[in-house]
């Protein structure tokens, strides 16, 4: 059975099964959705969490006495459903103040304003328990050459964080940052626009310990990589803090459909990397129903995007299981991959006294032999297709 539990660790944010389907040709196609239905939808199909932006749960503007009403009831909803809230989040592209970014706005009063709000919203990350707060720069970037300095920008971006992670640990709060990567839209270039490109700029930090990253499935395809590929070099960087998981067709516009849809066989690698690597984060999903649904189909796609994760699971597990698989993969030498390519204490040195890695290789029986990659992936394809 495919029935998901709390031991799964599925997560959805609240603005994924609200999105009202608002895009730039259409509007709404959904009536508003309340945090606390979410909540309860979502704990009866099996969820383990909820996240969200400060304005998902406390509409942008609300007064102090609103807010604390808002994040009561919310509270009573997890009480009651056992639903925790592992991630949050701060909405800083919504508002036209900014239009032109939060921590690397030109304006230096909209970045003060960011950080304020950002700061806000940590506090009650850490009063509801959460482990991991998302920065996504969504707004960071521009669409012309003059428009932006990057490195200045870049700096900005790391004086924010460098004070966000300060605050932090002054206050003794149990947080971690994880940095969310994407190309483009809404800008026409965002920073930081990759795995690759975050991991680097967390180096910089002056508390890199406290960064890691949020890479979401789109994202990276919307950039022609591969996904499972940025995934596996987080993990090896100790990076990985949390996952956005949903589905995506290639280059092309953010679609944020459900998990599975779109390229199936990234997919597949994917659960297969996080399994066999342990990964024990959550499986969160930031997907988009469709604007053509109701509610009906709004729960049937959340409900669809652990299914495919719990199927996935299994045929990679199958998959992994099968003698012909682990056969085939002697075959395509993986077993050699994972050993080191120098003796223990070997240097330079003896690698150059050493006759049979040159002179006396024999570079054309080699280079004659095939690799059996094509008989390995068509196992893959054989389980994953249920076939075997
Ligand atoms: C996107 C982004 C957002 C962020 C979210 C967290 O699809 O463009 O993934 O959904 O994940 O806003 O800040
Ligand atoms: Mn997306
Ligand atoms: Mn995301
Ligand atoms: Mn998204």
């Amino acid at each position: 059975s495919y029935e998901p539990t709390p031991d799964d660790k599925f997560s959805f944010g609240l603005w994924t099964v609200g999105w009202q389907g608002r895009d730039p040709f259409g509007e709404a196609t959904r009536p508003a959705l309340d945090p606390v239905e979410s909540v309860n939808r979502l704990a009866d199909l099996g969820a383990w969490g909820v996240t969200f932006h400060d304005d998902d749960l406390i509409p942008f503007g609300s007064s102090a006495t609103e807010r604390e009403g808002h994040i009561k009831r919310f509270r009573e909803a997890l009480d009651a459903t056992g639903i925790t809230v592992p991630m949050v989040t701060t909405n800083l592209f919504t508002h036209p103040v900014f239009k032109d970014g939060a921590f690397t706005a030109n304006d230096r009063d909209v970045r003060r304003y960011a950080l304020r709000k950002t700061l806000r919203n940590i506090d009650l990350a850490a009063e509801l328990g959460a482990e991991t707060f998302v920065a996504w720069g969504g707004r960071e970037g521009a669409e012309s050459g003059g428009a932006k300095d990057v490195r200045a920008a870049l700096d900005r971006f790391k004086e924010g964080f460098d004070l966000l992670a300060d605050y932090v640990v002054e206050q003794g709060y149990d947080l971690r940052f994880a940095l969310e990567p994407k190309p483009n839209e809404p800008r026409g270039d965002i920073l930081l626009p990759t795995v690759g490109h975050a991991l680097a700029f967390i180096e910089r930090l002056e508390r890199p310990e406290l960064f890691g990253v949020n890479p979401e499935v789109g994202h990276e395809q919307m950039a022609g990589l591969n996904f499972p590929h940025g995934i596996a070099q987080a993990l090896w960087a100790g990076k990985l803090f949390h996952i956005d998981l949903n589905g995506q067709n290639g280059i092309k516009y953010d679609q944020d459909l459900r998990f599975g849809a779109g390229d199936l066989r990234s997919a597949f690698w994917l659960v297969d990397l996080l399994e066999t690597a342990g990964y024990q984060g959550p499986r969160h999903f930031d997907f988009k129903p469709p604007r053509t649904e109701d509610f009906d189909g709004v729960w049937a796609s959340a409900a669809g995007c652990m299914r495919n994760y719990l199927i996935l699971r299994e045929r990679a597990a199958t998959f992994r299981a099968d003698p012909a698989v682990q056969e085939a993969l002697r075959a395509a030498r993986l077993d050699q991959l994972a050993t080191p390519t120098l003796e223990p204490g070997e240097t330079a040195a003896t690698l150059l006294a050493d006759r049979s890695a040159f002179e006396e290789f024999d570079v054309d029986a080699a280079a004659a032999r095939g690799m059996a990659f094509e008989a390995l992936d068509q196992l893959a394809m054989d389980h994953l297709l249920g076939v075997r």
